[in-house]
């Protein structure tokens, strides 16, 4: 790729005129582009309701019709922000040409001898407008979203942050990554490391091992990532070349909601005094950092500068060809649920776990989650078909009268890019989702099997929200709300406090609840000697679906239910491994907890460190909803944390 190593130059700060020379809206102005907007979105169905599926056709009537039909060149509406001569728009100077660096060369050399891979990213503030609104973002090398990281299993990765900002510290998660040894490499500001101040640098250095498939990368400092920082990391491995017969073009596509401010506005306004629980609801959402938006719907009183330039995500594919999309749900708080019209799609990817093919006609990603689906262009050339990414409002408990939910992206097999899908984009009669929750992990089976070894140790962990003190909404974990450590690390005291044999100020237990060094750190040490098989029980007390990311494993989904625990079925199927209760069960990094629901995860402490395990909704980490496991504590008090990392604490 093109900007891998590159260092960008400097960023004008002053506001460029947008390359497509958009008209910027005279707010409250019905221009002809407006209503040509308008009579789109009735006329295609992109105002289509949750259970407005009465007047869609059975999509199980289609068929392909490729081989009967030419490869005719779509003609009718042409897309709002885009001219109809057939060209590609403009990008603006910091917009990443996704459609180039996210599409993965075939040609990638999955058995490579084993090579140090150096990138670096560079982090500014700057004003940007993905989908026409204009406001401060962050950007990755000048860009958004961040540049495409890749390397193959074995290889060592270097990647250099620099801190362009003048006013926050940062630092990079690589999401899904094990980093066993490297703890401290593992991004997460206030566990593992103090953030990276502004004008100063982290090189980040870390081998891959055992893992390969589907990651991104993001910033861990607050909610910095919804601003911009973020990006696709792809791990090849010899084990691909099999895969890779299932489709001919692999390309990634990040989906996420979008906000018109920046994150830090819209989170003080979440944390506020006897606000119960109602999370800033997104104002757009994004494909491949872009979407259309319909300046109109601010009205005449908006406070935001909107071009009418924004248009849709197109996505070419060669007629016949398949393409497997690496899906990266990369935003704050919303989950989607994705189909293509006209088109069924595979499943053969869940987080990094490769799974037996399962079709699907729509299916659903949670925050932080992957899925790679392989898309068959087997339908007719003569129409663009809609590639939906529709946000499941139902688990929003506020409103936002601009948000237009059902969010979409073209697919066209013809090049003709900027040309609307015709009524003969049809829509799946599947119904949209009323509740969030992960596809079924029982019909995603991992195409390598692993029996999960029988646990050692069992934890129940319990969640909720609520006012705490001075009224303030907040996320407790067993009782505790997290907030990240200023001046240290957890993972520097721990270590600075078993080499000096005292662990000061904070300690572990291994006892559920007792485990408080505060009532802001919820740290179990859940190996203090040896490798262990820890169990634990995550127990939802809240009414929302909550993506949990445990940092550093995967883990095995061994049971989901809901209301009382069954403890009887729990000591004699799962605790002993009974075979046939967990035979190969699907193993991830992010689950959805349901409900008012539960889920039992196995996964092995092999790993010294601590690790973060949280809701991966921005707004409720930053809430409190984040413990920590520590592993491995008699290696890791043998390992020093490197002196360029303890270099960017206060007390370093
Ligand atoms: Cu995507 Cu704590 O991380």
């Amino acid at each position: 790729m093109s900007n891998n190593g590159v260092l960008p130059g400097p960023v004008d700060k002053s506001l460029p005129p947008p390359a497509r020379r958009p008209r910027l809206l005279a707010i409250g102005g019905l221009g002809i582009f407006v209503i040509l907007g308008l009579s789109l979105g009735l006329g295609l169905g992109l105002g289509l309701k949750h259970d407005d599926t009465s007047s869609i056709p059975d999509s199980s009537s289609l068929s392909p019709s490729s081989t009967s039909s030419p490869n005719a060149t779509p003609t009718g509406a042409v897309l709002p922000g885009l001219t109809a001569n057939g060209t590609a728009p403009a990008l603006e100077s910091w917009q990443l040409d996704t459609e180039r660096e996210y599409v993965l060369d075939m040609a990638w050399n999955l058995t490579a001898p084993p090579q140090v891979r150096s990138y670096n990213l560079v982090i500014t503030k700057d004003l940007g407008w993905p989908d026409g609104v204009v406001r401060d973002m962050l950007f990755l090398n000048g860009k958004f979203p961040g540049p495409l990281i890749e390397a193959n299993i074995g290889d060592t990765l270097l990647v250099n942050v620099t801190n362009g900002l003048s006013d926050n510290s940062t630092s990079i998660h690589w999401h899904g990554l094990y980093q066993n040894g490297t703890n401290w490499f593992d991004g997460t500001t206030g566990v593992t490391q103090c953030g990276i101040p502004p004008g100063q640098s982290l090189l980040y250095n870390f081998t891959i091992e055992n893992q390969f498939g589907t990651f991104w990368y993001h910033s861990h400092s607050g909610t910095q990532y919804l601003d911009g920082i973020l990006g696709p990391l792809i791990i090849h491995a010899p084990e691909e070349a099999e895969v890779r017969k299932l489709y001919d073009t692999d390309r990634v596509v990040l989906v996420q909601d979008w906000y018109h401010d920046f994150s830090t506005v819209n989170l003080a306004t979440y944390l506020e005094p006897e606000n119960e629980n109602t999370e800033p609801v997104p104002d757009n959402g994004l494909i491949n950092g872009k979407n259309y938006f319909n300046c109109s719907s601010y009205g005449n009183d908006s406070g935001h500068t909107c071009y009418e330039n924004s248009t849709y995500n197109v996505f070419n594919v060669e007629p016949n060809s398949r393409t497997r999309f690496r899906l990266i749900n990369t935003g704050a708080f919303a989950e989607f649920d994705f189909s293509v019209d006209n088109h069924s799609l595979s499943v053969i990817e869940a987080d990094s776990t490769l799974v037996n093919p399962h079709p699907i006609d729509r299916g659903q990603i949670h925050v932080a989650q992957r899925y790679s689906v392989v898309f068959e262009a087997n339908q007719s050339t003569a129409t663009n078909y809609w590639l939906r990414m529709s946000m499941i409002t139902f688990c929003f408990t506020g409103t936002n009268p601009v948000l237009n939910s059902a969010m979409t992206a073209v697919i066209s097999y013809s090049g003709s890019i900027t040309i609307a899908p015709s009524n003969a984009s049809v829509d799946w009669k599947d119904a949209y989702s009323v509740e969030c929750h992960d596809l079924d992990p029982s019909n995603l089976v991992p195409a390598k099997a692993m029996l999960p070894p029988p646990a050692t140790k069992f934890y129940r962990v319990d969640f909720s929200f609520g006012i705490g003190d001075y009224q303030l909404d907040r996320a407790k974990v067993n009782g505790t709300i997290w907030s990240p450590l200023a001046n240290t690390t957890t993972l520097q005291e721990t270590v600075m406090g078993l080499n000096s044999g005292n662990a000061s100020s904070w300690s572990v237990d291994e006892q559920v609840g007792g485990a408080l060094s505060s009532n802001n750190q919820f740290v179990l040490g859940v190996s203090s000697t040896g490798v262990e098989v820890i169990d634990v029980l995550v127990y939802s007390l809240d009414e929302g679906g909550h993506p949990f990311h445990l940092h550093g494993h995967s883990f095995w989904i061994l049971e989901t239910g809901s209301g009382p625990f069954n403890w009887t079925n729990y000591h004699t199927n799962l605790m002993p491994s009974n075979p046939d209760a967990v035979a190969n069960p699907l193993r991830r990094d992010t689950l959805t907890i349901n409900a008012f629901g539960w889920s039992v995860i196995r996964f092995v402490a092999d790993n010294p460190g601590l690790w973060a395990f949280h809701c991966h909704i921005a707004w409720h980490m930053e809430a409190g909803l984040l413990m920590q496991f520590m592993s491995r504590a008699d290696v890791l008090k043998s390992m020093a944390v490197p002196a360029h990392v303890m270099a960017l604490c206060p007390s370093g």
